[in-house]
């Protein structure tokens, strides 16, 4: 393996000096410190030398800005009185389709942003741009379908009642490095459209992909219903959540920072919160799985994009009669996987985190330490940018590798003789995201099923964990999320339901029936979107 690569010209990167934020309707300049944004992929520079690839920068904002853009989302919220939140739902859609119009120009240039910043191969780049385009366009879709179900009055018990979804209030959103573009947006574009208003600052890494996106914002939506920063979390994140202005966190990150900001919140009743963190997606294989199929399901599950998904399978209970030939045929898999500079659309790609490859180094030591064995040829061979995928076995609760969630290229595997084993495993884990279970046996499965369904959220049946498809409902049980999103609940998880509640009498009736006619109301209204 080798870090200095000819790059085509197609995929070459001119630096991105981004010296712009939002606040307001307003793309002010920012003439304060700003941070370097580097990849991990080297390059020669002039003299020669080889370096971490400069890739631009953005504003280092601080504090007093930050409380600007909080204040800035407060007024266009304004209590539920602002322009965005008393919108008809049809000219809220409208905004959006808007949006999602403009930021389609830029598919390929925060495609290359997302190969360079993150590492991510680029088929699975674009990937994550059409499939954000496909949720935004999925999102008005539902809305719509949410929208009319509203569209009418019920009657009950003497009462009429007029029944709809509105939004919550200031929501800080905050998304993570894996998918920084798609997360952050499944948070963001469902926040947005329910009226609700938002600061959004994105993660530390796979920050300049959203600059070229900051005019569409700007372009799409009223003043203040979008304020977007660049900084640290400490500078932007802490102050905002002190001010007690924040109705909703929407994080997808690490359960740590989720629970020091809501510690910050001067009001935690009245926080809302939505969650995605972190999970240890355990793999079950049984006696009877077909072992070619779970092999192959357990490679791009344990290491697509290096394993650094929060849905990657995280850790392999095989059952010991079938341990020696699946160790022998998965660690032949994992070694013959092909490592690549992202454009060359290799399945394994270098770590965007500077610090990925001592950690992973940590976690082999201590499972070596304790008995475990790197059982692949290649495993652990290290760059200074990669460390190629180790299987680490026999793992046992001794060690690291067993609890943390690693997020990257190293796969611990455990014999186990009774199926209690892991289900014991699971109860006592911290986690609750999701499990693949492999076999065929339905005596065996049909019992399995009903205790991992309530150790988890979803049970994948001889199949990798994944989030998609995104209408399906993402989340999960203790640390590993708060609220659930998919396209559908995401509207759900951003809005209250609230309603017009009237004693059915002539007068009132009458009322109802000249608002409805005089169309005065935005919130009361039979209208059907089409
Ligand atoms: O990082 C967690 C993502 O939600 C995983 O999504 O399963 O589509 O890769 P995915």
């Amino acid at each position: 393996m080798s870090s200095v690569f000819d790059i085509p010209s197609e995929f070459k990167i001119d630096p991105y000096k981004c010296d712009k934020y939002l606040i307001n309707g307003d793309l002010r300049k920012w003439e304060g410190k700003t941070s370097d944004v580097f990849s991990s992929i080297s390059t020669k520079n002039k003299e020669g030398k080889t370096n971490p690839t400069f890739l631009g920068s953005v504003p280092d904002i601080d504090s007093s800005v930050a409380l600007e853009a909080a204040e800035a989302a407060h007024k266009a919220y304004d209590r539920g009185k602002g322009v965005w939140p008393t919108m008809k739902v049809s000219q809220r859609i409208k905004c959006m389709e808007i949006f999602v119009e403009k930021m389609k120009i830029y598919r390929d240039e925060v495609a290359l942003l997302l190969m360079w910043e993150i590492c991510k191969n680029k088929s699975d780049s674009y990937k994550e741009f059409d499939r954000t385009v496909d949720y935004i366009n999925d999102t008005i879709e539902a809305y719509k379908k949410l929208d009319r179900k509203g569209a009418n009055f019920q009657h009950e018990s003497g009462v009429l009642a007029h029944i709809r979804r509105g939004p919550l209030g200031v929501v800080l959103c905050l998304g993570p490095y894996n998918y920084p573009l798609n997360e952050t947006f499944s948070l963001l574009i469902p926040a947005i459209i329910m009226g609700n208003t938002t600061v959004f600052k994105p993660a530390k890494q796979g920050i300049l992909l959203i600059t070229p996106l900051l005019d569409a914002f700007k372009e799409s939506f009223p003043p203040g219903v979008v304020n977007i920063l660049f900084g640290r979390g400490r500078d932007i994140a802490a102050p905002i959540m002190k001010t007690g202005i924040i109705d909703v966190l929407a994080l997808i990150g690490h359960s740590s920072s989720a629970v020091a900001l809501q510690d910050l919140h001067p009001n935690k009743n009245r926080l809302r919160l939505i969650l995605g963190l972190e999970a240890k997606n355990p793999g079950i294989i049984l006696s009877d799985a077909d072992l070619d199929h779970t092999i192959q399901e357990c490679i791009s599950g344990t290491l697509s994009y290096n394993g650094q998904r929060c849905t990657a399978l995280k850790i392999l209970y095989v059952h010991e009669s079938i341990v020696e030939e699946f160790n022998l045929r998965f660690s032949k898999a994992v070694d013959n996987l092909k490592f690549g500079m992202p454009w060359e659309n290799t399945f394994l790609t270098p770590l965007p985190e500077p610090g990925k490859p001592d950690y992973i180094q940590g976690l082999i030591e201590d499972a070596e330490n304790q008995g475990a064995q790197i059982i692949n040829r290649k495993g652990g061979e290290r760059l200074k940018n990669y460390s190629f995928p180790a299987v680490l076995y026999p793992v046992n609760d001794k060690m690291r590798l067993f609890h943390e969630e690693q997020f990257g290229p190293i796969i611990p595997i455990v014999s186990y003789s009774d199926i209690n084993e892991p289900l014991n495993d699971m109860s006592k884990s911290n986690y609750g995201q999701q499990v693949s279970l492999f076999g065929s046996n339905v005596d065996e499965i049909g019992p399995l099923i009903d205790s991992l369904a309530n150790l988890v959220c979803r049970v994948n049946l001889n199949s990798a964990c994944q989030r998609g498809p995104d209408v399906y409902p993402f989340t999960g049980r203790k640390n590993s999320a708060v609220g659930t999103l998919s396209v559908f609940d995401a509207l759900r998880s951003f809005s209250i339901r609230t309603f017009l509640a009237a004693k059915s009498n002539n007068i009132n009736k009458e009322i109802i029936e000249n608002l409805l006619d005089s169309k005065s109301s935005n919130f009361v209204t039979t209208e059907y979107l089409l």
